[in-house]
Formats: C-alpha cells, structure tokens, sequence
C-alpha cells in the first residue's frame, strides 16, 4: 500500500469532506504512529501507520463493497434527475463519495446489486472477457421448450449477433427458471425470451459470480461484503 495525503485518508472513511478532515488535522485532533500531525499533506500508509482522531483508532478502507437486495422502481445509477437510485438508499457510515453500481439492472429488476467505489475492481467483473457469471430466476409467461432452452445453451442469436452459451435449468414454481450469463447486454433476458415470444414477469438476480445474494436481505436492505464474499464473486463458477 503506497502512501496517501492525511486528509484523503481520513476523508475516504465518508465520514468527514475532504475540507472537515483537513480542519480536524490542522486543530490536532489527528495523530499518526501517536504523533501529532497538523500538515493535512502529510503522507501516511493507511493500512500500516497506527492513525487516531480524537484519541479513536482510525479503520482506513480504501474501498468499499456493498451487497444490495434491490427493489423494484429504483435505478441502478449513482445519480438520476428523476428516480431513486441505489446509490441514494445507501445511508450513514457506508455512505461516500463515490458509490457506483457495478452494473445494471433495470428499473424493475430484483436482486443482488454491488455497489462499490472501486473502479478495476468493478471492471473485472463486468469485463466480458473475464466471464464472471450472473444468475437470474426468471419468471415467464409459459414454459420454455427443451429446443429454446438448447438454443440457450448452445448460444442464441439475437438481432444477428450470437450470444455467449447461457445456463438454464427449471426451478421450482410455475414457469420459474434459472438462467445463467457469462455476460450482460442491454435487457438481455427479456429479450432472450421475447425471441421466443415469451414474456419475463419477474426478474431477480440472485448470485454474481460465486456469491449468492443474502437472503436476509430484504428487498431495499444492504450491508457490507466480507473480503471473503468479494473474492467469492471473482472466483469461477
Ligand atoms: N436482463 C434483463 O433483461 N434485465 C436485467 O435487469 C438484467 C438482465
């Protein structure tokens, strides 16, 4: 871990601005390795140096990782001029700047959304090249037939383009499946059904890559991910 100016460090726990960390450093309220460091530029290692403010340990995250049970009528976007985002649901100490979903669900979507202000981190598992798998259960109008769902696999054409093979298998439940992508393009499931002039009613993803969503989770509910559950969604499948 390289070093960082104080004031970032202390700014990055979403507690305080930028400018309130700086104020809290120049008064002395902040101490690194029990020194006391009034220089707001000062550079420090977050993970190693022992850092207090007002005397409290200091726990520096440089990133954050949130699991999210998304409802249904809230964008998965940082910010909106006219819906409710994820990122407006996140609330008191996991709250800061820089909170994105990686990736989209749609407004009427269910499920497992990751919220994260980590950008390489959320570029690896949306990258299509690295193949990290999303699971849906997908309510349909009617049943899929065997060839449709061979289709599936085997990799479907839509709109002249072929799409990556895809998991599905039935669940329990009238007309319920569950499919899995390796990749996520534009409302790529109802539109994988209404190929078949099917009908997806309802929609949740319920696992990213190795992680499934908690599902104590109630629908709008968020917590934190472990460092085991982030490395769980890169994992193959
Ligand atoms: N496919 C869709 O059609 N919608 C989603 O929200 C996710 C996958």
């Amino acid at each position: 871990m390289s070093s960082e100016r104080l004031d970032k460090i202390i700014s990055s726990s979403g507690k305080y601005t930028r400018s309130e960390s700086s104020k809290m450093i120049r008064s002395g309220a902040v101490r690194v390795n029990g020194e006391e460091v009034r220089n707001p530029a000062f550079k420090a290692d977050g993970n190693s140096d022992k850092i207090t403010v007002n005397s409290r340990k200091f726990v520096y995250k440089k990133y954050i990782y949130i699991m999210m049970n998304k409802p249904s009528g809230v964008v998965s976007a940082s910010d909106s001029p006219s819906d409710v985002t994820v990122v407006d649901l996140i609330e008191g100490e996991l709250k800061r700047p820089g909170l994105f979903p990686a990736g989209r669900l749609d407004k009427d979507t269910t499920g497992f959304v990751l919220i994260t202000d980590d950008g390489d981190f959320a570029h690896r598992i949306l990258s299509p090249k690295r193949h990290v798998s999303k699971t849906y259960r997908v309510t349909l109008k009617e049943d899929i037939t065997e060839d449709e769902a061979e289709m599936i696999r085997t990799g479907l054409m839509l709109n002249g383009e072929k799409l990556l093979p895809a998991k599905v298998k039935k669940l329990d439940g009238e007309h319920v499946y569950e499919v899995v992508l390796k990749e996520g393009r534009y409302h790529q499931i109802k539109r994988m059904f209404a190929r078949f002039s099917n009908e997806v009613t309802a929609l949740e993803r319920t696992a990213m890559g190795n992680l499934e969503l908690d599902s104590s989770l109630k629908c709008g509910e968020y917590r934190e991910m472990t460092a085991e559950e982030i490395m769980k969604v890169e994992m193959k499948t």
